[in-house]
């Protein structure tokens, strides 16, 4: 059964601002779900939603099958975390983490005691209780803020960019932390991120928001693999987009005409003769100079050449401005600035996308 179920979800502010258009979410008991999009897409509007922050112009959130529409936000199960930390900082740790639990009143100084105890273990910071927020690092703070809404053991987590203000060692090592404490807990999750890199690395499924709605949600590989829209397979990773019309379609292929070249892509029921369509080619599935000729063989010239450490990456020009970006593991195919080469893909890793 769902644990979070936003229905219909639209957002208009005072002033004419649609943030979010028709949301639909459900979210399961224990599931970690990212929202993720571009600066303004509505993300933060949305997790405000499920908070109990913002009011929704229409639609439903219900949380542990309870619809909470109408209810403010302390009568909803929620812990939030805050890119800024936005710990209390007259308080010490132990009254930030107890802080929740004593609003509540409904819990014992000993219960409160034992809880915040066990919840500073969760997050790898038992010595702490006594210090203020100035007297921690940033990480350490962000564990603080992590455990303030985890320690009256909400029914939903919501964090809101959270790793954003840490620099990238440390966030790359807090992503597993955070994912390590929320599968302790088991407690449901709704993470947002304007960054596509963290949401692949650490949800059990995403969703991708652009202009107030959801576009695709699914889990990493398949809304990486099998990306719904042209603006999903460019938002997420590096994608190799080809516009064009569709000149021919069989059976599960079809045939674009891109300008000066044909291309023979893959299609899931949506490709129609005279249409205008978008192939979608991920950099990592080119073969370098493996002797093809005829279709989906692009000829090109190495232009610029960087390594990203286990991969490199070349940006080929192939006729008419056209730039390629291919992805090769490091030690393989190497090639040079100014290398001629030419560049293969099967249709089956060519993917016809809707607009
Ligand atoms: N309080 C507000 N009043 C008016 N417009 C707002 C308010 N908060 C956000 N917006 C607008 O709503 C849209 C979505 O914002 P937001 O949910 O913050 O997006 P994101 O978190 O994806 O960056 C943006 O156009 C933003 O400017
Ligand atoms: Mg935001």
């Amino acid at each position: 059964m769902s644990d979070i179920a936003l229905s219909g979800i639209t957002k208009r502010y005072p002033g004419g601002v649609l943030a979010v258009d028709d949301v639909d979410l459900e979210i399961d008991r224990g599931e970690f779900v990212t929202l993720v999009g571009p600066s303004g897409c509505g993300k933060t509007t949305t997790l405000r939603t499920i908070a109990g922050f913002e009011r929704p112009t229409a639609g439903t959130v219900s949380i542990g099958g309870v619809d909470v529409t109408d209810a403010p936000p302390y009568e909803r199960s929620t812990g939030m975390v805050f890119q800024d930390f936005a710990l209390f900082p007259h308080m010490t740790v132990y009254e930030n983490v107890a802080y929740g639990m004593e609003v509540r009143g409904d819990h014992t100084d000993e219960e409160i005691d034992t809880r915040v105890a066990e919840t500073l273990e969760l997050v790898e910071l038992p010595g702490v209780a006594d210090r203020t927020p100035d007297q921690l690092s940033g990480g350490q703070q962000q564990r603080i803020a992590l455990a303030r809404a985890i320690a009256p053991r909400p029914e939903a987590l919501l964090l809101d960019e959270p790793l954003a203000s840490l620099d990238k060692k440390l966030r790359e090592q807090m992503q597993l932390e955070l994912r390590r404490i929320q599968e302790e807990v088991g407690i449901t999750t709704v993470f947002v991120t304007h960054n596509q890199e963290e949401a692949l690395t650490l949800s059990d499924r995403l969703a991708v928001m652009n202009e107030g709605r959801i576009e695709q949600v699914g889990p990493p590989e398949t809304v990486y693999d099998e990306p719904d829209t042209r603006f999903v397979a460019d938002f997420l990773g590096t994608a190799n987009l080809f516009d064009g019309t569709v000149a021919a379609v069989e059976d599960g292929y079809a045939t674009v005409g891109c300008g000066d070249l044909e291309i023979r892509a893959r299609h899931r029921g949506e490709a129609t003769v005279g249409e205008s369509a978008s192939v979608v080619v991920r950099p990592e599935r080119f073969a370098i100079d493996d002797g093809r000729t005829g279709g989906n063989v692009f000829e090109g010239t190495v232009r610029f050449k960087r390594h990203l450490g286990s991969s490199v990456e070349y940006r080929v020009e192939s006729g008419n401005d056209r730039e390629l970006v291919v992805v090769r593991r490091s030690g393989t195919d190497a090639r040079s600035v100014g290398d001629r080469l030419s560049l293969s893909v099967d249709a089956e890793d060519c993917l016809i996308v809707g607009a």
